[in-house]
């Protein structure tokens, strides 16, 4: 296999990073956001970010229907943001990090993940996400996106 090319996905064999502090101390999103927002406006910020996603230099690892996978992760949020349990009840125990392992997450992918996110944030209006609770939910991804890396290297 040629190095050139930025591996999107784990061999079963590569070692597992563990991020050294753990899950941290991620506070959690405000729980009111949902009732303020609404579902179609969490759904359409989701969909925005994964067509963002879809075209960036991580879109390799995004190989199925990006408006389905999409939803599946708006439902995180809405359950997340104060909304109904749809992803637990559809999905199960949502052991994010557990799901997250396939995929080759370097801090080089998740920042480029980060990035993307905070620009279809910088559009909050479009989603009438309430500009207070901005800072908090960034903090937010910033946190929990680090539990997220499982793989060293570039
Ligand atoms: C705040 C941090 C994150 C949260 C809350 C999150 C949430 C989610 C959720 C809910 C799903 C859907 C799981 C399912 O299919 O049941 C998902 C899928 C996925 N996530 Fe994340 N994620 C985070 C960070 C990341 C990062 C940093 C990366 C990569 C750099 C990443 C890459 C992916 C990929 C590749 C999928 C599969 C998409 C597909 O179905 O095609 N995630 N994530």
């Amino acid at each position: 296999m040629s190095d050139q090319h930025p591996r999107y996905f784990r061999d079963p064999s590569d070692p597992i990073y563990t991020p050294a502090d753990g899950p941290r101390g991620t506070v959690a999103p405000y729980r009111g956001l949902y009732e303020i927002m609404g579902e179609d406006n969490i759904k359409t910020m989701l969909r925005d970010f994964y067509r963002k996603l879809g075209t960036s230099k991580i879109a390799g690892m995004f190989t199925g229907d990006l408006d389905k996978a999409s939803e599946r992760s708006a439902l995180f949020f809405i359950g997340l943001m104060g909304g109904p349990p749809l992803y637990h009840q559809t999905y199960g125990p949502p052991r994010m990090r557990a799901r997250h392992i396939p995929f080759r997450i370097t801090e080089d992918f998740r920042q480029e993940w980060l990035r993307l996110f905070n620009e279809v944030l910088d559009d909050s209006d479009r989603y009438q996400f309430p500009d207070a609770h901005l800072p908090e939910f960034r903090a937010f991804l910033e946190g929990f996106s680090s539990w997220m890396v499982n793989s060293e290297g570039p």
